[in-house]
């Protein structure tokens, strides 16, 4: 843009207008990946897989980021149904553009080690966090389940689009998205390049294994489901696998530990969407008593927050052992979030939510570069004035 050469009043208007909407993040249009159709590599509904791509600039042109989007899973015929023809099901739902801000911003000063990298981010229509593979396709339904080789085409579309010169790659993810960086965290690694430095970062991605208030094992028994729809048995970490039903090991908890890959995991002890449909779902919750406080923390009675602060250190239960590993990050705060590297306003501000005075980006930024290790774990509940804690309008469709 030249700026100069304008009538310098509004020049600096016009600069100032640009300047605002970068903040608010960059639209990045969407890319059809026709290449992954030919491989079976498809969406629910057979369309082909999608992401959005800003390509790396200057010192950043070898450096890539690969985020997978989420929005939680189909556990049989009928919820897979339900999701084939949205956009979480086909890529002709899609919208055309994305907003990319916070870890996957371009500006240097909202986003400082990461700025300059290839930033994607996949779009997630598979409904099994990438790990599906059912070659059989029922001609009654047109549901394909293939998200294990949406992964992988995905990752060899941008080898040949030039991750195969990769210096630095992380594989990152949110809610479903994150539980992929888990999962396919030590497969990415053996995709890329062996000299690149390979590490992968997952945002509230670390779904844990406990009972419903009710008392039932909902999302034990839902993750069974899902891994049975969707034949992920066979893509999921053999560590796992070789000791435990399958079901279990879509819960990172049982996966984590052996991953070799360098690992960060940042995670909100009360995450909302697992309060919200782990701890209280609508079934384990028949007449609502939790509605309000799923909605708004503030709303919780004394109660509901013992209840959530039982869920806090079965949270960090499921955690612990991780702390003593140097490759594995942990940023575990106390707000009510989910999904907090994506925005601007969580990954880096002057109000940003920080552990031991540090944001997310500067930790991930550190643990990322060697800079400094980060395992921090955050006082319970209320205690952060830094929380940014979620409010959810009870009139919109649930969000993931
Ligand atoms: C599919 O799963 C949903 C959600 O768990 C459940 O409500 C429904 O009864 C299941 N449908 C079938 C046909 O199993
Ligand atoms: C926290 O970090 C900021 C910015 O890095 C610094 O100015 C401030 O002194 C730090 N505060 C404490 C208590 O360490």
């Amino acid at each position: 843009m030249k700026c100069t050469r304008m009538d310098q009043l509004l020049s600096l208007v016009i600069c100032t207008l640009l300047l605002l909407l970068k903040a608010e993040g960059v639209a990045v249009p969407i890319t059809y990946v026709q290449s992954a159709v030919a491989k079976g590599a498809v969406c629910l509904d057979g369309s082909p897989p999608a992401y959005h791509f800003d390509k790396g600039v200057g010192a950043g042109i070898d450096n890539w980021i690969v985020h997978f989007e989420g929005g939680g899973w189909c556990n049989n015929v009928s919820t897979c149904l339900d999701r084939r023809d949205t956009r979480l099901g086909s890529s002709k739902k899609m919208d055309k553009q994305l907003s990319f801000s916070g870890f996957f911003s371009n500006g240097k000063k909202f986003n400082p080690d990461f700025y300059d990298w290839n930033r994607i981010k996949v779009r997630y229509c598979d409904g099994a966090s990438f790990t599906g593979d059912v070659e059989a396709v029922d001609p009654a339904t047109n549901l394909h389940f293939r998200g294990a080789r949406i992964f992988v085409a995905v990752i060899e579309d941008l080898l040949a689009k030039g991750m195969k010169n990769a210096k630095n790659a992380i594989l990152s993810g949110c809610s479903a998205g994150g539980l992929t960086s888990i999962l396919q965290c030590d497969r990415f690694k053996t995709l890329l390049p062996a000299a690149a430095k390979v590490k992968c970062v997952s945002d509230a991605g670390y779904f844990i294994n406990v009972k419903a208030v009710s008392g039932a094992q909902h999302i034990e028994q839902f993750y069974s489901q899902v891994v049975q729809t969707h034949g992920s048995a066979k893509n999921l970490p053999q560590s796992c696998t070789s000791r435990l039903s399958p079901g279990l090991c879509f819960f990172p908890q049982n996966v984590a530990a052996q991953i070799k890959t360098p690992i960060f995991f940042v995670n909100a002890a009360y995450d909302s969407w697992q309060i919200k449909n782990i701890l209280a779902p609508g079934v384990a919750d028949p007449h609502g008593t939790w509605r309000n406080c799923k909605l708004d923390i503030n709303n919780c009675s004394p109660n509901q927050l013992t209840t959530m602060q039982g869920f806090r250190t079965q949270f960090l239960q499921a955690i612990s052992g991780l702390s003593n590993s140097p490759s594995k990050g942990l940023f575990i705060d106390g707000c009510y979030a989910h999904c907090q590297t994506g925005m601007q306003e969580t990954w880096m501000r002057s109000d940003s939510p920080v552990l031991a005075n540090t944001t997310i980006a500067k930790a991930v930024g550190d643990w990322y570069y060697d800079r400094k290790t980060f395992h921090q774990i955050d006082c319970p509940y209320p205690c952060n004035p830094t929380c940014h804690n979620r409010v959810f309008d009870q009139n919109k469709l649930p969000e993931f």
